[in-house]
């Protein structure tokens, strides 16, 4: 098992590009199994979670030719209609290969995702959606079995705004007949990635990222070349690094319109932030001011740069509140922020984060994606040398960090963990 080793205190400054947006090019990349020849899509991540999904496609028999930043996929060959467990037990992302399968072939076999470090992580609002559209789902040896004879539209209402949930019902209703709406649908901007995609390839498709999608049904789609949106999770996580080494950060090929809750969050922190179309730059304060944050779905507060604000929390001026209200247990990088000194008190869904001076380097251990992002953010701050290990969580979704964080002019690097 790899770790990374950072040096802290170092102040970072310079410009880093955006990777494309895993969590667009995720449902983009299941989408094609929809069919309709060849699919050229690029702006790709080189990360695990991408190498997983384009594993899972020709598991099921897709061709799938990935040069770099590009892939060229053709789902025509397609003979296998189940995920197995193997594979989708390392990225619950797959499930979302169920609604592209269901909606060409009838049928879908698809490992239950189960839980993972921050939460149960249920698709019951994946399964009752399929259902409205005319699917069975039988559940049984912890697989997900749905059949169809044809996928009919039909007005969904989500009980919650579901991402994924979302994506798998759009690409159902896709192929079905007649007009399906989905009702308080997720908002996020991968959303609307998906359904620009899809729309280029002949699917009828309005309203995604509104809350309210309309889609009508069509016979076939066709293929199309496309380049995935830049990586808004991955663009605040190096901000936030600008913030905590008190340094001048720009993020370019970016889309600073999504990251407007952050923006405003930094912004209340003391930070300079400096925006053009496509390129966010940050100069950091001083000292940074303490400040309560709560997570919602977009376009309210990303979940997924919650760790990575209690990092720069631990070393505000004051104390601050972080509510985690989308995940039932996002704090498993609490104990190893501790580790490093940082004062925190969780209760529920509440952690309270009193600021301290300085946090200290020290071994620490990634539980998920994000929590590896959040110490990656603690160790540039602190003081002394800070191992990470399990770093496999980090390479899931950001691409080349070591590489980006060095040109920033931090002090990082990889090796083999000795145990
Ligand atoms: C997506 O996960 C993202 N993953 C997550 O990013 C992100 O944290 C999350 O959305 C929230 O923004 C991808 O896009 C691949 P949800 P998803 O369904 O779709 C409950 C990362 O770091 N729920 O929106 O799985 C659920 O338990 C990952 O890249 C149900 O109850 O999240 C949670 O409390 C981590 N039943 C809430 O909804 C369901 O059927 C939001 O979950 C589905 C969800």
């Amino acid at each position: 098992m790899t770790r990374i080793t950072i040096t802290g205190r170092r102040q970072l400054t310079g410009q880093v590009r955006a990777a494309g947006a895993k969590n667009a090019a995720l449902p983009i990349l299941a989408s094609t199994l929809l069919g309709g020849g060849d699919c050229q899509i690029t702006n790709l991540p080189q990360v695990r979670d991408v190498a997983t999904m384009n594993t899972l496609l020709s598991l099921l028999g897709a061709s799938v030719k990935q040069d770099g930043n590009k892939v060229v996929i053709n789902t025509d060959t397609v003979q296998s209609l189940e995920a197995p467990y193997d594979l989708v037990k390392t990225m619950r992302a797959s499930v979302l290969v169920l609604g592209p399968l269901l909606a060409r072939f009838g049928e879908a076999i698809v490992s239950l995702p189960g839980g993972c470090a921050i939460g149960p992580r249920p698709v019951n609002l994946h399964l009752d959606g399929f259902k409205k559209l005319g699917a069975t789902i039988e559940l049984a040896h912890g697989y997900i079995r749905a059949h169809t004879t044809g996928l009919k539209g039909q007005r969904i209402d989500l009980e919650t705004p579901t991402v994924t949930g979302t994506e798998n019902l759009i690409m159902a209703a896709c192929l079905a007949k007649g007009t399906t709406i989905i009702n308080n649908a997720a908002m996020e901007p991968e959303i609307e990635d998906l359904a620009n995609f899809l729309n280029t390839r002949g699917a009828n498709i309005m309203g995604a990222a509104t809350g309210r999608i309309m889609i009508e049904g069509v016979s076939q789609l066709h293929g199309a070349e496309y380049t995935v949106m830049p990586d808004r999770i991955e663009t605040g996580t190096y901000l936030i690094a600008g913030m905590v080494t008190g340094g001048d950060v720009e993020v370019h090929h970016c889309i600073p319109g999504h990251l407007d809750s952050l923006i405003s969050k930094l912004r209340e922190c003391g930070a300079e932030v400096h925006e053009t179309t496509d390129s966010i730059r940050i100069k950091a304060p001083k000292r940074i001011q303490a400040l309560d944050v709560q997570t919602f779905p977009y376009p309210g507060f990303p979940t997924d740069l919650q760790a990575q604000m209690m990092a720069m929390m631990s070393v505000a001026d004051g104390t601050s509140v972080i509510t985690e209200n989308v995940f039932e247990s996002r704090y498993l990088h609490v104990p190893e922020l501790q580790r490093m000194g940082a004062s925190i008190t969780v209760d529920g869904s509440r952690a309270v984060v009193k600021g301290v001076p300085q946090l200290t380097g020290a071994q620490v251990m990634a539980s998920d994606l994000r929590a590896s992002a959040g110490l990656v953010l603690a160790a540039l701050a602190a003081e002394g040398e800070t191992q990470i290990t399990r770093v496999y969580h980090l390479e899931r979704g950001y691409e080349r960090i070591e590489d980006k964080l060095q040109g920033l002019g931090a002090i990082v690097h990889r090796e083999p963990a000795s145990a």
